[in-house]
């Protein structure tokens, strides 16, 4: 053995190893992680580890879950085995991950030849020197999982336009158990030609020379090719479904990664109602495609079986059959164009039906506080009837060519049975009488499958329309990009804009025009003007949900459009003035399944957000459940919540867009004490109508019809602003200005 191999590769990689890592905070990562970040590192690419998606039963994470996660990064990546000897003849000098057994992980980035040996290194410790392994070291903790990642071309898999196409690739990732599938469906189709086969010797040969040897080894070759033919059906009934639960698992993860990474614009643009009814399309698609397309596949099979055998059989007899299955594929092609524009308009009108619904469902509360229940229902009516009307339409045409290929279909059947009758009669053949039964059974076999291409065809029209649905939705400019690339600052919190100019699309003027600021890191930075006059744009644009202005917008120097999305709004706490509250407890209302929070941290947040009084006096405290919709809580106590969720990864800068302004004047100054508080260590941003809650602000920015009109604290403004002084006085008549105003810390 060689003297250079001496500490055991056991040392270094073992899954016990998880040392605290560098950027998760106090979080253990997976060596499976590390190794990973290490490899995407060398190709370019910063992976952030909090990306990862861990099945919440697994430990480490499997490789399927790391090639989706380096895939998402834009890198190419593959779970693959090799065995030690293909590792040592790889010649690319990128790291290889070995996952071991124990769920380490080990980075291959070297190979020593002379010595037989891999030289390894540990995930945790980038700048470790490398341990050699050989062949029997590595044996014991690893049997040849690999991780192989190059750099990809930036994002292919994720934003290929969701169509036809994308959806073979996605099927045609299933090649083993499609070929599976064809195999048995072969053996069954010959299986079953058999038994026909059979009958035609039967009356060929057993009837005419009395065999009755002959007739025992047919009934025993029969009934063993049904015991095959029998599992082999089973086998392939269970080979589709497993096809179909897999296609559907994937589209399902498709879609919704693709609907999560498109920018909030556009759900602002859209309805919520239209948006659901289109994606829920998917089920059309995945319908098609595990359905009708899969036996008509299978189908095909038989048919370019038979005909061989019926060519052989009776050729003039067989190319009648082919011309009558030509003339019914040509009388369903004349229909296409118009089943696909009838189509087109029953998804348009089924797609306005389930709006209706789904809008009502949606805006329940409105439509009854309204009284609008007659208008709705009668507007519901008019959608049933319009789509019912279509479906009438579409039933009557798809008859026609269900009616006019009959003739043909029944050809095959009975006319090829005349036709055969009249050629034996005419000819010396005794044998013409057995064939003549077998052609007439496997001709129909033929037919059979040629008239369900015609329903597929209509079929084809409906998924095409359904996926044309989906694709509206889903092929839209995502923000994946911005999310998985670009900077991961440190934040500290300082903000400048730089002449700022935007508009919303579609709209004519600018809702900020060349806005110029700069904020120090650390302050207090309240927004006032009037409705309309572009204080939530600026907030908007702090966050990068509207990211096509003009100018530029820093934080600490950076550009935002160069950080990576994710990263900026994790370290940004955002309040909102109607805050959604998810299902589940009052914690994981607080936590919101950010790793590396505790129950303290969620304590502490909700003290903070003053929302500690009220927690505790609710049934449960901390684990009272919080309805869908939270009718439970009110409003003050909602906003409290969700002033305690955003402050609870302690994030540098706090937005809060009118956070108090639905709140009781008790609960508004329950939140206003404590925003001294709040701000202590960040940049806070704080819109409000109400200019007494922003008095405490260090800067105020007085903005008008998109312009910032002044910055200053209060008392300046007061003095100088005429706009701010004006919306002071109207909401301060009672108070003489020039009197000392007292503070909020005062007051309390
Ligand atoms: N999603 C949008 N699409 C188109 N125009 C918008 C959109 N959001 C806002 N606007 C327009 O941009 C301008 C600024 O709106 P913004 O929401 O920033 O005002 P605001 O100061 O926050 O008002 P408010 O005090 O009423 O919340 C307004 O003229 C508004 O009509
Ligand atoms: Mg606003």
């Amino acid at each position: 053995m060689n003297d250079r191999v001496q500490a055991s590769p056991a040392e270094y990689f073992t899954a016990s190893d998880a040392s605290p890592a560098g950027d998760a905070g106090a979080c253990p990562m997976s060596p499976r992680v590390a190794a990973a970040i290490s490899v995407a590192r060398y190709h370019g690419v910063e992976l952030d580890p909090q990306t990862v998606r861990l099945q919440p039963d697994e430990a480490a994470p499997s490789p399927p879950v790391l090639v989706a996660w380096l895939r998402d990064s834009g890198l190419w990546a593959r779970g693959v085995r090799l065995s030690f000897k293909q590792l040592m003849k790889i010649d690319d000098p990128a790291p290889v991950v070995l996952l071991l057994d124990d769920g380490g992980a080990a980075l291959l980035v070297g190979r020593n030849t002379e010595h037989g040996a891999l030289l390894l290194r540990d995930p945790h410790s980038a700048g470790s020197a490398p341990v050699a392994a050989d062949a029997l070291q590595l044996k014991q903790l690893w049997s040849g999982a690999c991780l192989l990642v190059r750099a990809g071309r930036q994002g292919v898999a994720e934003d290929a336009p969701f169509d036809m196409a994308m959806l073979a690739r996605l099927v045609w990732g299933e090649k083993r158990i499609l070929r599976d599938i064809a195999i048995s469906s072969v053996t069954i189709t010959i299986l079953s030609i058999l038994p026909i086969l059979m009958i035609m010797t039967t009356i060929n040969t057993v009837v005419q020379y009395h065999s009755t040897n002959t007739l025992t080894l047919i009934v025993v070759v029969l009934v063993i090719a049904l015991v095959f033919e029998m599992i082999l059906t089973w086998g392939r009934k269970l080979l589709t479904v497993i096809l179909a639960a897999k296609l559907d698992a994937r589209l399902n993860l498709l879609i919704f990664d693709r609907l999560l990474a498109l920018p909030v614009d556009f759900f602002e643009r859209n309805q919520a109602g239209e948006l659901s009814y289109k994606i829920a399309q998917i089920y059309q698609v995945r319908e098609f495609l595990t359905g009708k397309l899969m036996t008509t596949f299978i189908d095909i099979f038989m048919v370019l079986l038979l005909l061989p055998i019926l060519f052989y059989m009776n050729a003039s007899l067989a190319l009648t059959v082919v011309i009558a299955a030509g003339c019914i594929g040509l009388i369903i092609w004349a229909f296409i164009p118009m089943l696909a524009r009838m189509t087109q308009r029953i998804i348009a009108a089924e797609s306005a039906k389930g709006s209706v619904l789904v809008e009502s469902i949606y805006g329940i509360r409105t439509v009854k506080a309204l009284a609008l229940e007659p208008l709705r229902a009668a507007e519901w009516d008019r959608k049933v009837a319009n789509s019912a009307a279509l479906n009438l339409e579409a039933g009557q045409l798809a008859n026609w060519p269900a009616t006019l290929t009959m003739p043909l279909q029944r050809y095959t059947q009975a006319g090829v049975l005349a036709l055969g009758a009249y050629m034996a009669m005419h000819s010396n053949n005794p044998l013409m009488i057995g064939s003549l039964f077998g052609f007439m059974m496997l001709g129909g076999r033929v037919a059979g499958p040629l008239v369900s291409l015609a329903s597929l065809i209509e079929d084809v029209q409906r998924a095409k329309a359904a996926i044309g649905q989906v694709g509206s939705v889903l092929n839209r400019p995502t923000e994946k990009r911005a999310m998985t690339q670009g900077l991961r600052p440190q934040f500290e919190g300082a903000i400048r804009f730089d002449e700022v100019t935007f508009r919303y699309e579609g709209t004519s003027a600018p809702a900020l025009e060349k806005m110029s600021f700069s904020v120090p890191a650390g302050t207090m930075l309240g927004l006032v003007g009037r409705s309309g006059s572009g204080k939530s744009t600026v907030t908007r644009l702090l966050q990068g949900i509207n990211r096509d202005y003009t100018g530029s917008i820093k934080i600490d120097g950076t550009d935002i459009r160069e950080i990576n999305l994710r990263h900026l709004r994790k370290h940004f706490g955002m309040v909102l003035q109607d805050n959604f509250l998810f299902r589940g407890t009052v914690r994981d209302n607080i936590l919101a399944g950010r790793p590396g929070l505790s129950f303290e941290d969620a304590v502490r947040a909700a003290r903070l957000a003053g929302a500690e009084e009220f927690i505790e006096l609710l049934p449960h405290g901390y684990d009272t459940y919080i309805q869908e919709g939270s009718p439970n809580l009110s409003g003050g106590q909602k906003q409290r919540l969700a002033i305690a969720r955003a402050v609870v990864s302690d994030p540098r800068v706090l937005i809060l867009d009118e956070a108090t302004s639905a709140l009781d004047p008790e609960s508004e100054a329950l939140v206003n004490a404590n925003l001294l508080r709040i701000a202590e260590g960040r940049t806070m941003v704080i819109v409000s109508h109400r200019l007494s809650s922003l008095i405490e602000c260090d800067l105020i920015m007085v903005l008008d019809r998109g312009h910032m009109v002044d910055i200053g604290p209060h008392k300046e403004l007061v003095e100088r602003c005429a706009i701010y002084r004006h919306l002071w006085l109207q909401q301060n008549r009672h108070i003489d200005s020039r009197q000392p105003i007292p503070s909020l810390a005062q007051r309390k």
